[in-house]
């Protein structure tokens, strides 16, 4: 039965007769180098079960370059494509890129490096799992973004924080002895969508994988992802010296603690040559950090910069940073201590900034820090796993989301000054650009526990590349790819997909309402939650809600929050009448009786939006019922049992929160919305 393990790559049958004898035609052989990289290797492997699957033949090697042979390689790998002259058209393409075009009735997939034929290969396979014709084929590809990262948030335990696909893929038990063939699966995956690294590790992880032991283990994964140009990056806790280097300080100015990491990163290269680096989490949400020793991120970030800088790695600080103790709106506090230290770190540092300024909620307006930090390469930092989006049930498509804050116009430099600008480093000339996804992967047999899970996986790596694709295509081609290549399967899918996360939206924090989910597991309504030690993590410090009205002011006359974004921006979120009303809430406390522009008094806007992102799911119901007979049951009937149990809980979410939000407004419900029951 259909699992959903193959993910995307499931290689079905092309079911159009002309378009399979077409590539059947064209694909009459294969010819790659006689002595093939491990990376080429992977190619070719990934061809034959590809062209198996999709077209029921093998594909044979080539004595030599005739008609209709698919030709893979770089100039200096392949006499044939150096016979081409491609070089001119090549050097642009950089270490990444590719090209495939069609020369003398061959298709020819071309880069500098094996790695970029290799992501030349996953793209041409797209063309025939999503029935594209080949017959004059002329693309070139470039990445985006230099840095496309997977943050796992996987303990040495295996259990994994914000994870709702099982355990953790890394059987750090049978490793380093045993190789998981599930690796493989994963950096194929991984490869096919120009996912080129993958930090193993959570943000607040202890010290112990930097340990000889672990870093045994460490090395295999490295190697078995090496041919599928996946680099191996670790978390690194601050206060590692002090854990496992038995220092009595992890003050970044000092010259042992300096020393130990010095001594740390060659180790670590000595055994892993192209390690990409660390990603840091310090100074947030008790985590150590350089402020317990009265220094900056800056120095801290420095100083493992240094150590990892002769050897070519990075490192990745993030500024999802605050701490209860400060009592201004937390949405202020990475902006207030990353912005002054703007030109400050060394070149090998990128700044990690979650995409909004609180945590990863179903909607936030971009975060402020994009385009404040000129100087400093800035790194977008997605969340793939559904931490405040229903988790492993409820089917949310993540695209849109992340478009909208890549699409978000930061007016840094003028108008046009995108976030998507900001973090590709055309805005400020950065050739030191980066964009990493907490990833939603587990062992779950379908990896994502949703199905649907698989496409923000997907969507997250297809953005990473190519930031100008639209969320509607990205959808069309995991569709495609994962389910059919039928119209009347595409299109109810699609709809399911683009309605989604807007829909979760509705029925959880419509308006800009944000953080009033359960209490520490953030799964289903909280909007009650208060906690006299920890205002930052309930819901009353959010929403604010009191008999006059509800939202957080983040204007002048409350926390002034919208000052951090430039000015253009501060005045349409400042402004009551220009405030999108997506972010309404979010910025100021509104009374219930305000006029929406649906010409309805808040209070009731709000009732019907909550009954509307449970109708939206019902709607979601629907069109997946309509598709019963088009796909396996296997797949079908657990997507079908996960809407059902979304749809209950955008019940709860809707009666929960108007009920608990009425005793404040002491507004009636409107009738024609169904009771709680
Ligand atoms: C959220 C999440 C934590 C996580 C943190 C982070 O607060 O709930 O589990 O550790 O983000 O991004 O560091």
């Amino acid at each position: 039965a259909e699992d959903g393990y193959d993910l995307w790559l499931r290689y079905k049958p092309v079911d159009n007769v002309s378009l399979k004898a077409e590539y059947v035609q064209a694909l009459k052989a294969y010819s790659a180098a006689t002595d093939k990289s491990p990376t080429i290797q992977v190619a070719v492997d990934e061809l034959s079960i590809a062209i198996k699957g999709l077209l029921g033949v093998e594909l044979k090697s080539a004595d030599q370059v005739g008609e209709q042979t698919l030709v893979l390689g770089t100039s200096a790998s392949s006499p044939y494509i150096a016979s081409l002259k491609l070089q001119k058209s090549l050097d642009p393409l950089g270490d990444e890129g590719y090209m495939i075009t069609t020369k003398k009735g061959n298709v020819i997939i071309a880069a500098n490096t094996d790695i970029g034929v290799l992501y030349g290969t996953f793209h041409f396979l797209r063309l025939l799992q999503t029935q594209q014709s080949i017959k004059k084929l002329n693309i070139t590809s470039t990445p985006n973004v230099k840095l496309r990262v997977l943050n796992h948030w996987d303990n040495l335990d295996r259990t994994v924080e914000r994870g709702y696909a099982g355990f953790s893929l890394w059987d750090w038990h049978r490793l380093p002895g045993y190789i998981d063939p599930r690796y493989i699966d994963y950096a194929r995956a991984n490869a096919s969508i120009g996912i080129n690294g993958t930090v193993l590790t959570n943000v607040n992880a202890n010290a112990l994988v930097l340990t000889p032991a672990y870093l045994e283990k460490v090395k295999v994964l490295a190697n078995v992802f090496r041919p599928y140009g996946l680099k191996v990056y670790l978390t690194a806790r601050f206060s590692a010296p002090i854990e496992i280097g038995g220092l009595k300080t992890a003050d970044p100015l000092n010259t042992e603690v300096q020393q130990w990491w010095k001594d740390k990163a060659d180790e670590i290269y000595n055994m892993i040559p192209d390690f990409g680096g660390f990603l840091v989490k310090a100074n947030s949400e008790g985590q150590p950090g350089p402020q317990n020793y009265g220094r900056t991120h800056a120095d801290g970030a420095n100083m493992m910069a240094a150590a990892l800088k002769p050897h070519g790695g990075v490192v990745m600080w993030r500024a999802f940073v605050y701490s209860n103790e400060e009592p201004d709106d937390r949405a202020k506090q990475a902006y207030n201590d990353f912005k002054p230290l703007d030109g400050k770190f060394d070149d090998n540092v990128l700044v990690q900034v979650k995409n909004g300024a609180i945590d990863f909620q179903p909607r936030e307006p971009f975060h402020p820090l994009f385009g404040a930090m000129p100087k400093t390469p800035m790194m977008m930092e997605f969340q793939i796993t559904q931490e405040y989006l229903g988790q492993g049930t409820h089917l949310a498509y993540l695209s849109p989301m992340y478009k909208e804050c890549l699409d978000a116009d930061t007016y840094a430099k003028g108008k046009g000054s995108t976030v998507a600008k900001v973090v590709d480093g055309s805005l400020n000339n950065h050739r030191l650009t980066g964009i990493a996804g907490v990833s939603n992967i587990g062992t779950e047999r379908n990896w994502t526990g949703h199905l649907f899970g698989q496409s923000n996986w997907y969507a997250f790596g297809r953005l990473a590349w190519s930031h100008g694709l639209s969320s509607e295509e990205i959808a069309k081609e995991w569709i495609r790819m994962t389910f059919s290549n039928q119209e009347d399967v595409i299109n109810p899918i699609t709809n399911i997909m683009m309605a989604s996360h807007e829909a979760v939206v509705s029925y959880m924090t419509p308006f800009g309402l944000h953080h009033i989910m359960g209490w520490g597991h953030h799964y289903g309504p909280g909007p009650w939650i208060a906690n006299k030690h920890r205002a930052d993590w309930t819901s009353v410090y959010y929403h604010k809600a009191d008999k006059n009205g509800i939202g957080f002011d983040r204007t002048a006359s409350g926390s002034n929050a919208v000052a951090q974004y430039f000015p253009e921006v501060a005045s349409k979120f400042g402004s009551l009448e220009e405030c999108p009303e997506k972010f309404l809430l979010w910025f100021h406390h509104v009374p219930w009786t305000y006029k929406m522009k649906s010409g309805k008094e808040l209070w009731n806007a709000m009732c019907y939006e909550y009954q509307h992102g449970v109708e939206e799911v019902e709607n979601m119901q629907q069109k997946w019922q309509s598709l019963e007979n088009e796909i396996d049951a296997g797949r079908f009937e657990q997507v079908k049992s996960f809407l059902k149990i979304q749809k209950k809980e955008a019940e709860w979410w809707r009666d929960a929160c108007l009920l608990y939000f009425q005793t404040f407004s002491g507004k009636p419900i409107p009738e024609d919305i169904p009771k709680a029951s």
